[in-house]
C-alpha cells in the first residue's frame, strides 16, 4: 500500500506515447520565475486546502481571481485577490516579494505565509503552493488566464494534490461572473473597499 501512496502515476498522453510521472516530477518548483510574466489577471480554477474547514469556506465563493501588478521591474508586486459572493465583490491586497520560485508577503498579516510557484504543464496557468504558519496549513491554488481547463490539465492537478496528500479539489464554476479589476493607480481605494465590504458582510 505504501508504494501506491508514495507514487502517484499520471499518464499524460501525447499521441500514442504515454509516460508515467513520479511525484518528484509532478511536484517541483518552477525552474525560473520571470516576475513580469505574472502581470495581470488570473482566474481561480481550482483549489485544495489541507484544513477542510478552510476548504469549505473557499467553496462558498462564486468566483475568484487575482490581479498581479508588478512594481516596475522589481521583484515585488501587488497581489490583489478578489472573490465574488452573489452581487458582492471583496478585495484583499498584499505586497508580494519573489526570490527564485518562492514568494513571501510583506504585510502585517498574522498568518505567517510563504509560498512556492510549482511547475505545471498547463501553458497559461500558475500553480501556487502556500505554506501558512510553518505548515500548519497548506493551500494549493491553480489559476489560469482561461476560465476553464482541459480534462488532462485537471487530471494533472488532481495527481499533484494526491502527491501532496491534500484533499480533492474544489473547482469553481467557470460560468459565474468575475469581479472587476481594481485600478492600479488606486491601491488605497482598493483597501478602503475591502474594509467597507468586510463591515457590510
Ligand atoms: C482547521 O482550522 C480551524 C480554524 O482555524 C481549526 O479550529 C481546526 O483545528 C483546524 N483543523 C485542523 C485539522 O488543523
Ligand atoms: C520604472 O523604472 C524605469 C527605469 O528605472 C523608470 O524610468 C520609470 O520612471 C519607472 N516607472 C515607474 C512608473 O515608476
Ligand atoms: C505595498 O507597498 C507599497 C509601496 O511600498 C505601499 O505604498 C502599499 O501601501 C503597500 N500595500 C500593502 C497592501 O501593504
Ligand atoms: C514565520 O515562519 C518562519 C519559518 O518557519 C519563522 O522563521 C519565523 O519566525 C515565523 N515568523 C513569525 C512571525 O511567526
Amino acid at each position: 500500500m505504501f508504494a501506491v501512496c508514495a507514487t502517484v502515476l499520471l499518464y499524460l498522453t501525447s499521441g500514442s506515447h504515454s509516460a508515467p510521472l513520479s511525484c518528484e516530477e509532478l511536484v517541483r518548483p518552477l525552474d525560473q520565475l520571470e516576475p513580469h510574466h505574472l502581470e495581470g489577471r488570473w482566474d481561480f480554477i481550482a483549489s485544495s486546502i489541507s484544513n477542510i474547514t478552510f476548504l469549505e469556506i473557499f467553496k462558498r465563493r462564486d468566483s475568484a481571481a487575482v490581479d498581479f501588478i508588478n512594481h516596475n521591474g522589481t521583484s515585488t508586486a501587488s497581489f490583489i485577490r478578489n472573490r465574488r459572493h452573489g452581487e458582492k465583490c471583496y478585495y484583499h491586497s498584499n505586497n508580494m516579494s519573489f526570490e527564485g520560485s518562492t514568494f513571501t508577503f510583506d504585510d502585517e498579516s498574522p498568518a505567517n505565509l510563504t509560498g512556492t510557484f510549482l511547475h505545471t504543464s498547463c501553458p497559461d496557468c500558475l500553480l501556487m503552493h502556500f505554506d501558512v504558519q510553518s505548515k500548519t496549513r497548506l493551500h494549493l491554488y491553480l489559476v489560469s488566464r482561461r476560465r476553464e481547463l482541459e480534462l488532462k490539465e485537471m487530471e494533472e492537478f488532481k495527481a499533484q494534490l494526491e502527491c501532496l496528500k491534500l484533499p480533492p479539489p474544489v473547482v469553481l464554476d467557470p460560468t459565474k461572473e468575475l469581479c472587476p479589476e481594481q485600478t492600479s493607480s488606486e491601491p488605497a481605494a482598493a483597501q478602503t473597499q475591502d474594509k467597507t465590504d468586510k463591515q457590510k458582510a
